[in-house]
């Protein structure tokens, strides 16, 4: 049957190869076909929900062609297995210690529904990545939220107070969400062997493999020493698997057979295993990934210098920073402007939180930048 493409189907496959060729390094980038069309404005640029702009590899795209011919099968046990001997390879730990979600989120939804029901005391730093509290309301947690301090560092000697015989999960996001800086290992690590005494301690890492700090450490050693510590990590961000929904929790057998069970998914998508089996063997997108993120972070840090902004410290894939006028107003600016940008997190509402897309791409948030704030 012959089919006409609409114009809305031939821009949607245009930037479907122009984006699989970028990731594969040929240097055809999919910001010049945005750029230079008309659509430039109907095509806001995704600056708001920390998704890597590269999409999989094209290995991993090809894995993905090739999951079509098991999309009618329930064979995901075998590549439930495969996928966690790999990732539990990769850390050091067994396949006991492992447990796949859909997403790092239905992670973290085990984690308060399981600690936090019946009036259990989640305590996480404020603001922080939401999900664990939004699912404990839920589930009848009681949160318990610590401000941040000035400096966007986690209060822990606030946090290390908060802590009573009621608090049954502690929340740590390192690096944290909105403000995309690290909590040193020096301070965190004290802190997660301190309140694991008394508490699960669950650490976020969903942007682990972005970080390059040197004070920065994964607690994952801390589920190899058998502390009672979660460890969630995502194929989200720098595997750029957001839409395929896998996610992984780490910590020693008995909370993984704890939690496991309350699974809500069951099986997971085959899809998003061949994928992710595919993308954690490859090593060289993720290190494309992070140079190019470094490169379009520097891109916003000096515009933000020149200009006198304030901003923190990112070590992540997005960058938190200080507009001066409430986020709402400027999400409105950007957006009409072809840019949009993150939420309002309160208390800071005349912040942004910004994700950082392809350094060439950045030049259109530079001009509205620009003219938003001149
Ligand atoms: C800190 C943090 N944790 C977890 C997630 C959830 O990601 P996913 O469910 O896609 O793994 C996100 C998503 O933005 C995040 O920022």
């Amino acid at each position: 049957m012959s089919h006409t493409l609409t114009r809305r189907e031939w821009l949607s496959r245009s930037l479907t190869i122009a984006g699989g060729a970028a990731a594969a390094g040929s240097g055809f980038f999919l910001t010049p076909v945005i750029a230079s069309s008309k659509l430039s404005r109907r095509v806001p640029l995704r600056m708001m929900y920390n998704e890597n702009p590269y999409g999989p590899s094209s290995v991993t795209r090809r894995a993905m062609r090739m999951a079509f011919q098991e999309a009618n099968l329930y064979n995901m046990e075998p590549a439930t297995a495969e996928l966690k001997a790999l990732i539990a390879d990769q850390v050091g730990l067994t396949s006991e210690h492992v447990f796949i979600g859909a997403g790092s989120t239905e992670v973290l939804n085990v984690a308060a529904l399981t600690y936090g029901r019946d009036g259990g005391e989640i305590l996480s730093p404020d603001p922080t990545f939401e999900a664990i509290n939004d699912y404990g309301k839920t589930t009848g947690a009681v949160l318990k939220k610590i401000p941040l301090q000035d400096d966007f560092e986690m209060d822990i000697p606030a946090m290390r107070k908060a802590i009573s015989a009621k608090t049954k999960l502690v929340y740590v996001c390192n690096p944290n969400n909105p403000t995309g800086n690290i909590t040193k290992d020096r301070r965190l690590r004290p802190f997660c062997e301190e309140a694991s005494k008394k508490a699960l301690v669950f650490v976020d890492e969903a942007y682990h493999e972005y970080v390059r700090d040197k004070n920065y450490r994964s607690m994952i050693d801390l589920v190899k020493a058998g502390e009672n510590v979660l460890v969630s990590r995502t194929a989200s961000k720098i595997h750029a698997l957001a839409g395929m929904r896998i996610g992984f929790g780490f910590a020693k057998p008995e909370i993984v057979s704890a939690l496991e069970p309350h699974m809500t998914g069951g099986l997971l998508n085959m899809m998003g295993l061949r994928a992710a089996l595919a993308s954690y063997r490859d090593n060289d997108h993720q290190l494309f990934c992070r140079k190019k993120n470094d490169e379009a972070r520097k891109v916003v840090t000096d515009v933000l210098d020149e200009m006198g902004r304030e901003y923190a410290s990112s070590k992540t894939n997005f960058i938190f920073f200080h507009t001066g006028r409430p986020i709402q107003k400027f999400q409105a600016e950007m957006e009409e402007r072809g840019v949009r940008v993150g939420r309002p997190f309160p208390p800071y509402l005349d912040w942004c939180r910004l994700t950082l897309v392809k350094p060439e791409q950045m030049l259109k948030f530079v001009t509205a930048f620009r003219e938003v704030m001149s």
